[in-house]
């Protein structure tokens, strides 16, 4: 296999969680890493913008300057841009003004996140298609940094071959398959069919498990049979070996028990399970893989070969 290169040019007009709502609204201003750039994201009273983290004067953070009603103001010398258009709006240093901006990336709300691309600002409906159509609103929220590509991170979301396969996991696994009466073995191949593929999502029914899963660009869905538990994984590529994962939970049990139990399992098993062996296996893995060394790709694989070939140069 020839070693896979992210290509950032297939990445324009593919969205990347970079806030949460919540803490945008609050901190009104955030700074993210993402594609390899610095990126400054606003609030803007409800309508998020997001622009490189780079004053349009000599380039230093803006996110360490101030926010003065509807401009940002540098905190080098005092340069200040519109929110909401990145438009210069004053210039202290300059006799005379010369005009700039900064240079703005796309900016949406959906459900309880922002996102990001970097291609045209106003393509946000078109933008919008590429995600789920319903981004969970209500969700407990575990980001952790993965040192892989941003690839392997959401494949590990959807890798239902290895979820048996932890340690810590392996006993409670045991007793959940038999709750969910799962014909699944843990080590064995499962099946799985293609539902619908269309340009933007991959619908595959994961047969034993009895599992729908939908592969966006950057999010997996995931819900269990009666839509009781839904996961929706997010990855915002930070670089070609760097992945913000940003695992959203959702217990959708009408029983208040049921979902108290269901989120306590979410904090201390799926929480610990990322923060240390999915964390450990995907930065081991990443190096092998990228390498592209004797790595076979087996059938269960899919829909990594699937998401390979669309966003990954050469196409394998
Ligand atoms: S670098 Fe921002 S005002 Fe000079
Ligand atoms: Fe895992």
């Amino acid at each position: 296999m020839i070693p896979p290169i992210l290509d950032l040019d297939a990445f324009a007009d593919v969205p990347f969680p970079v806030a949460t709502v919540k803490e945008l609204r609050a901190g009104q201003r955030l700074s993210i890493s993402a594609m390899g750039r610095q990126l400054l994201v606003l609030w803007n009273g409800g309508k998020p913008r997001v622009y490189l983290d780079s004053c349009a004067h000599l380039g230093l953070p803006l996110s360490l300057g101030s926010l003065e009603g509807s401009v940002v103001r540098c905190r080098y010398h005092g340069w200040a841009f519109a929110t909401d258009t990145g438009e210069v709006a004053a210039q202290p240093t300059l006799r005379k003004p010369r005009p700039c901006r900064l240079e703005r990336w796309g900016a949406l709300v959906a459900g309880g996140l922002v996102f990001a691309w970097m291609g045209d600002p106003e393509a946000e409906e078109e933008i919008r298609c590429k995600l789920p159509p319903d981004v969970a609103e209500n969700f407990v929220l575990h980001r952790v940094k993965f040192q892989c590509p941003f690839y392997l991170a959401l494949f590990n979301a959807v890798d239902y071959a290895h979820f048996a396969e932890h340690r810590f996991y392996s006993s409670v696994y045991a007793i959940y398959r038999r709750l969910r009466r799962d014909a699944h073995l843990p080590g064995q191949p499962f099946h799985w069919t293609v539902v619908e593929e269309a340009d933007n999502v991959v619908h595959i029914r994961l047969e034993e498990a009895r599992r729908d899963l939908r592969l966006y660009a950057t999010c997996a869905d995931f819900e269990d049979e009666g839509g009781v538990n839904r996961f929706q994984t997010f990855v915002t590529p930070q670089g070609p070996h760097e992945t913000l994962y940003w695992e959203c939970y959702e217990a959708r049990s009408s029983n208040p028990l049921t979902r108290l139990v269901a989120n306590t399992v979410f904090r201390s098993v799926v929480v610990h399970l990322l923060d240390t062996e999915d964390r450990d296996w995907t930065s081991i893995a990443s190096s092998n893989f990228v390498r592209g060394e004797n790595i076979h790709l087996s059938e269960t694989d899919l829909p990594l070969g699937t998401h390979l070939r669309k966003f990954v140069l050469p196409r394998c």
